[in-house]
C-alpha cells in the first residue's frame, strides 16, 4: 500500500506463467531481495505446476481470482495476455494487492485510464513493466542526458527487431505491432527526450506471410513530433532472421548517445573470408538484468510504500502514441496524439 512501510518479505503471486511470467517468477524466487514467491495462477495448470515444482512455490491456481482471494498474498505480478488487464488489474487493486503489471497497461488508452482511476482509489502500489528503463545502459543514458552531457536532445532514433516469430494468439490483429511491441519504443522515446509526443506519422507493411492476416502489418515506421519541437524516428520489424536488435540513439546539441549492443561477449571467430561472433537472441537474453532490477524496484517500493518510477500515466501516454500511429496508418496522414486526463 502507498504510504505504509513494512519490514517482512513481500509475499507475491504471479498471474500468467508463460514466457514473461516464468521469467518474473524465477527472478522473484532466486534474485530479488525482500520477495517471497508464494503462488502462481494460470489456466494452463500443468505449466504453472511445473514451474511451481521447479521453484518450490506452495500454491497453484487455475483461476487468478482464487489467488487474489488469499490473505497471504500481498502483491501480484501480472503477466497474463494483455486483454485480461481490464478485469484483472481492478480486481487486484480492489483486493488490496500491490501490482506489478506487464506492458501494455491495457489494449487501449480508454481502458487504461479507467484502470488508473480504480487503482488510485484503492491506494495500492502500481508499477508498469517498461523494463528497458532499468537496463543499465539505458539508465546511464538517461542520467547523462539529465547531466547535460549532450546538451538539448533534438532527435531520438529507436529501432526494434525481433529475431523470429513468437506465439501471437493473444495479439489482436492490426494493433499488435504498435500496442504490443512499439509501446516499449514509444516509452523510451518520451522518457529519453523528457517530452511528450504530440503528432505521429506512421507507415506499415505486411511482409512476412507467417504473421497474422494479410491486412495486418509486421514492418512499421513512425515519425514522432515532440511538444517542444524535438523529433523521433522509430522502426520495428517482427522478423530480422539474425537476432534481437534493439538500438537507440539520442542526438543532442552537444553530443550523441548510442545505446544498445548486439554481442554478449568479445569472442570473434575468424575463418577464411569470414568473421563471426555471437548475437543476442531475444528479449529475455538482452534484458535479463533489467527484468530482475525492475522487480527489485517494485519490491523496494512496496516495502517503503513509495510510488514506483514508472506508473500508469507512462502506460497511458505510450498507448496514446500507439493509437495515433494506428490512426495514421489507417488514414495515410499524420495524426495528433489525443491526450486524455490520466486521473
Ligand atoms: N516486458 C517485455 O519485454 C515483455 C516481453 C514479452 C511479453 N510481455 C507481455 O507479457 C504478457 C505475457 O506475454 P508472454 O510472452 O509471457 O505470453 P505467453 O503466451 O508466453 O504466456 C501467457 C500466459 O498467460 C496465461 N493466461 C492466459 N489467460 C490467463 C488468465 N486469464 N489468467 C492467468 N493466466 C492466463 C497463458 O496460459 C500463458 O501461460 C503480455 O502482456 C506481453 O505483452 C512483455
Amino acid at each position: 500500500m502507498l504510504g505504509s512501510k513494512r519490514f517482512d518479505p513481500v509475499r507475491i503471486g504471479v498471474i500468467g506463467t508463460g514466457n514473461m511470467g516464468a521469467q518474473h517468477a524465477r527472478n522473484l524466487a532466486l534474485g530479488v531481495m525482500g520477495a517471497q514467491l508464494v503462488a502462481l495462477a494460470d489456466p494452463d495448470e500443468t505449466r504453472a505446476r511445473q514451474l511451481a515444482e521447479e521453484l518450490g512455490v506452495p500454491h497453484v491456481f487455475a483461476d487468478w481470482r482464487a489467488l487474489l482471494d488469499r490473505d497471504d498474498v500481498d502483491a501480484v505480478v501480472i503477466a497474463a495476455p494483455s486483454p485480461t488487464r481490464a478485469e484483472m488489474v481492478p480486481a487486484a487493486a480492489q483486493a488490496g494487492k500491490d501490482i506489478f503489471c506487464e506492458k501494455p497497461a491495457a489494449v487501449d488508452a480508454a481502458t487504461a485510464r479507467r484502470i488508473a482511476r480504480l487503482v488510485k482509489e484503492q491506494g495500492v502500489v502500481y508499477q508498469m513493466g517498461f523494463m528497458r528503463r532499468f537496463d543499465p545502459s539505458y539508465a546511464r543514458a538517461r542520467q547523462r542526458i539529465d547531466e547535460g552531457a549532450i546538451g538539448e536532445p533534438v532527435l531520438v532514433r529507436v529501432s526494434s527487431r525481433e529475431e523470429a516469430p513468437r506465439p501471437t494468439q493473444f495479439v489482436p490483429r492490426a494493433t499488435g505491432m504498435f500496442v504490443e511491441s512499439s509501446i516499449h519504443d514509444f516509452d523510451l522515446a518520451r522518457w529519453l527526450m523528457g517530452d511528450e509526443v504530440v503528432r505521429v506519422y506512421a507507415q506499415g507493411r505486411h511482409v512476412y506471410p507467417q504473421f497474422n492476416a494479410p491486412d495486418d502489418v509486421d514492418v512499421v515506421t513512425a515519425t514522432l513530433t515532440f511538444a517542444r519541437g524535438g523529433m523521433g524516428l522509430h522502426d520495428n520489424h517482427r522478423y530480422s532472421g539474425y537476432g534481437y536488435h534493439i538500438q537507440t540513439e539520442v542526438l543532442g546539441t552537444e553530443g550523441v548517445l548510442q545505446i544498445g549492443y548486439a554481442h554478449h561477449d568479445a569472442c570473434v571467430l575468424l575463418k577464411r573470408g569470414q568473421q563471426s561472433s555471437d548475437y543476442v537472441v531475444d528479449w529475455l537474453d538482452r534484458f535479463r538484468d533489467a527484468y530482475r532490477i525492475e522487480l527489485q524496484h517494485f519490491v523496494d517500493c512496496v516495502r517503503t510504500g513509495t510510488p514506483p518510477a514508472i506508473g500508469l500515466e507512462d502506460g497511458i501516454r505510450a498507448l496514446e502514441i500507439a493509437e495515433a500511429a494506428l490512426e495514421s496508418i489507417k488514414t495515410g496522414l499524420p495524426a495528433d496524439v489525443k491526450r486524455g486526463d490520466v486521473l
